[in-house]
């Protein structure tokens, strides 16, 4: 079956509330709008940010989608510091990053947290963009696929086979984040197709058929176009290169 590619921009702790409407316009000015039509293009701002990249994206119709990049798993209540998935929600934020690697290492996040934000976000009718990856000793230790699935497992705990279909899993090798050493396409081809096998002994062959996995890792307008050759491989989400409108621009139009 053929998947509908997704292609996130993770801005991470970059670019104030006047940065993102400029980068949101610039990268429509440099995109036809036909391109829409055949692939899924999401920014994921900064919190501060969301409210304002939402205003431009509709008043000028722009046909992104927004994205978060983190989320609380409860409605509300006295969180210091936290955000709410119905404050999402009444942003029209449809994708919510859950579990990137940086959350999972630098604040504490555990698989059981980032299955309760999972649960959550699908509650509130937004589609999570559930990350999973190994350290760089995982891998030289030839525990890259017991780590992604077992991540895989834990973040898709307790969710009905039709409802996962429609999640978006991210492949993102922490080696690579950041570090301009991107997996090769066959190996991340590899994992992905490992991932997903997972997901056919949890959910079935359907499911597994339907759900869309991204790489990502120092994904660059120079290597998008292989990676989105890749039969397993759906999408990317991309971080540096994100944020330069011209860059991600050159991303979107991979099929150029
Ligand atoms: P880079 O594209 O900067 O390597 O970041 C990848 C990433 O972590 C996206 O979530």
């Amino acid at each position: 079956m053929s998947r509908r590619p997704i292609l996130a921009g993770n801005w991470k702790m970059h670019h104030t509330h006047l940065d993102a409407i400029q980068v949101v316009q610039k990268l429509s000015y440099q995109v036809d709008p036909k391109t829409y039509d055949d692939v899924d293009v999401v920014v994921c701002p900064t919190f501060t940010a969301l409210r304002s990249v939402q205003t431009t994206l509709e008043a000028d119709r722009i046909p992104i989608q927004l994205g978060a990049q983190d989320v609380h798993w409860e409605e509300h209540g006295a969180f210091t510091g936290e955000v709410s998935p119905t404050m999402l929600e009444k942003l029209n934020v449809a994708y919510v990053i859950v579990g990137h690697s940086e959350r999972r290492e630098l604040f504490g996040e555990t698989d059981d947290n980032v299955n309760k934000k999972v649960q959550a976000v699908l509650a509130h009718g937004m589609t999570p963009i559930l990350c999973v990856g190994e350290t760089l000793d995982e891998r030289e230790a030839g525990q890259t696929q017991a780590k992604v699935t077992g991540q895989v497992r834990a973040g898709l705990a307790g969710v009905k086979a039709e409802v996962a279909a429609t999640v978006v899993l991210a492949y993102e090798p922490i080696w690579a984040i950041g570090t301009g050493k991107n997996a090769t396409s066959e190996d991340a081809n590899e994992t992905i197709g490992q991932i997903r096998a997972e997901v056919r002994e949890m959910f079935g062959a359907g499911t597994a058929s339907e759900i869309r996995i991204q790489y990502g890792g120092s994904v660059k307008p120079g290597n998008i176009g292989e990676l989105m050759e890749m039969p397993e491989i759906d999408g990317a989400l991309v971080g540096g290169a994100s944020l330069d409108p011209d860059d991600f621009a050159r991303i979107i139009r991979y099929r150029d």
